[in-house]
């Protein structure tokens, strides 16, 4: 600790590092952080992609870029929503995902497939505001400067007007009994096809401007009152109304069937482990984390930004107050009934849609899905997860599968040739597979 403190200490501040060429930022780098600045080079260079372009393009996505950071991409074939089959592209480095989401994906479709549905579209903005004042005269006043809000915004709006979206509603919030003297201006947004952060954003500045310009010259108020102070004006990430539903079910005699559990005890047994994750919610960080696997797979792989999907579900997750599964199970006419419910505000256009290259062919792959149709494919990824980790859970367990997805980056940590590869594979097919098993059995393979 002392050590690590004393090495950062001695890395002289830097000032103007983004006006520095990339290759001057390696240098930077290497020097200071690096024993081996050689070799730290040659790694950030190995990722460099040696298409000229393509390169620029992705140094130009970020700042201060110095390499690439690679996921796999991968596909999960067999998915049928609403009687449509899909594969689903999914940019994920943990191990099982993709297989996970392959073999539910198989499972369901021979039994009626994913069904889905959008239930709402709304994203949300406010302008946090200060107003010390009388209530009633901000009320007049807001009432008034409504249209003037819109109309200001009108340049921004049009575009998006021409596609079918817009502005849907302004609202006046008091917010004082939580906090004084708070006020905002809470605002519905339909944005078609696109996530919208951007115009969303761009709505609530001129919202800002338009209040706060209005204010000085509105009559009825005092000095005091005239003098509306714009905290911040930002889009919410929690969009409980933009809302997809996704979801499965099948009689019981076509579930599972084995020596250990009956198909009723497997029906039995997979709602008991939805309830637990609805009631108790350390396991629903757990059950929720597994479907967000899927689901941040399909939105990185489709260009959107899987830090507003995680930070929304999870908030949703929380609406009734205790934090609960996002999937919920019952049995009803003798058939399992498997569903999940998620906010999910998602662009198919916009953003890195028409930009990363791995992005349009993901589109492409799903034939140009709109946003609502990225919704429910999105969301069926998230259920199909689910679906295969709690049917682990509840029969195998998970390190199982697991741990014979793992074995390749564990042969791959002692530079397994392809024949030893090919070899050990195998026998691991029938020996459980711990890291101190495979670690014994490359050395005996070599010894
Ligand atoms: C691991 O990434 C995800 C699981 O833990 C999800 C779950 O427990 O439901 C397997």
């Amino acid at each position: 600790m002392h050590l690590l403190l004393s090495v950062y200490i001695m890395i002289p501040p830097i000032s103007g590092f983004s006006k520095l060429s990339k290759t001057e930022k390696i240098e930077w780098l290497a020097q200071h952080h690096f024993d081996n600045s050689d070799a730290a080079i040659t790694v950030l260079k190995t990722y460099w992609n040696s298409d000229q372009q393509l390169q620029q393009l992705h140094d130009e996505f970020t700042e201060n870029t110095v390499s690439n950071y690679y996921l796999p991409f991968g596909i999960a074939p067999n998915f049928t929503i609403n009687g449509q089959r899909y594969t689903i592209p999914m940019a994920i480095e943990e191990s099982s995902v993709v297989a996970a989401a392959s073999k539910a994906a198989k499972f369901w479709e021979s039994r009626g497939g994913f069904k889905a549905s959008v239930i709402s579209t709304t994203k949300i903005g406010q302008v946090h505001f200060s107003y010390t004042g009388d209530y009633k005269k901000l009320e007049t006043f807001f009432n008034y400067i409504k249209p003037q809000l819109i109309s200001e915004a009108y340049p921004i709006t049009k575009n998006m007007e021409k596609r079918g979206g817009g502005i849907s509603n302004i609202e006046l919030r008091d917010k004082t009994s939580d906090l004084e003297n708070y006020y905002q201006l809470h605002c519905s947004f339909e944005t078609v096809d696109a996530m919208g952060a951007n115009f969303i954003n761009s709505c609530l500045e001129q919202f800002a401007l338009t209040l706060k310009n209005a204010a000085l010259q509105f009559e009825a108020f005092n000095d005091e009152e005239k003098n509306i102070e714009i905290i911040m004006s930002i889009l919410s990430n929690y969009v409980p109304e933009c809302l997809v539903r996704a979801e499965v079910s099948c009689s019981i005699n076509e579930l599972p069937n084995t020596n250990d559990l009956t198909a009723q005890q497997y029906a039995e047994k997979f709602v008991r482990a939805i309830t637990i994750a609805q009631i108790e919610p350390y396991r629903a960080v757990t059950h929720n984390k597994g479907i967000m696997n899927g689901i941040d797979a399909v939105v990185l792989a489709t260009g959107n930004d899987f830090r507003a999907i995680e930070a929304g579900a999870h908030a949703y997750a929380s609406k009734n107050g205790k934090y609960a599964s996002l999937t919920h199970a019952e049995i009803k006419n003798d058939a399992l009934h498997f569903s999940i419910e998620i906010p999910l505000a998602l662009g198919t256009v916009g953003g890195l849609t028409s930009l990363h290259p791995l992005v349009k062919l993901a589109l492409q792959m799903l034939s140009f899905p709109n946003a609502k149709e990225l919704m429910m494919i999105t969301a069926v990824a998230g259920l199909a997860q689910n679906f295969a980790a709690v049917n682990s859970l509840i029969t195998t367990g998970i390190q199982q599968g697991h741990m014979k997805m793992h074995l390749m980056n564990i042969l791959n940590q002692f530079n397994a040739t392809d024949t030893e590869k090919t070899f050990l594979v195998d026998y691991f097919k029938s020996h459980t597979v711990t890291h101190s098993e495979v670690v014994t059995q490359i050395e005996k393979l070599r010894s």
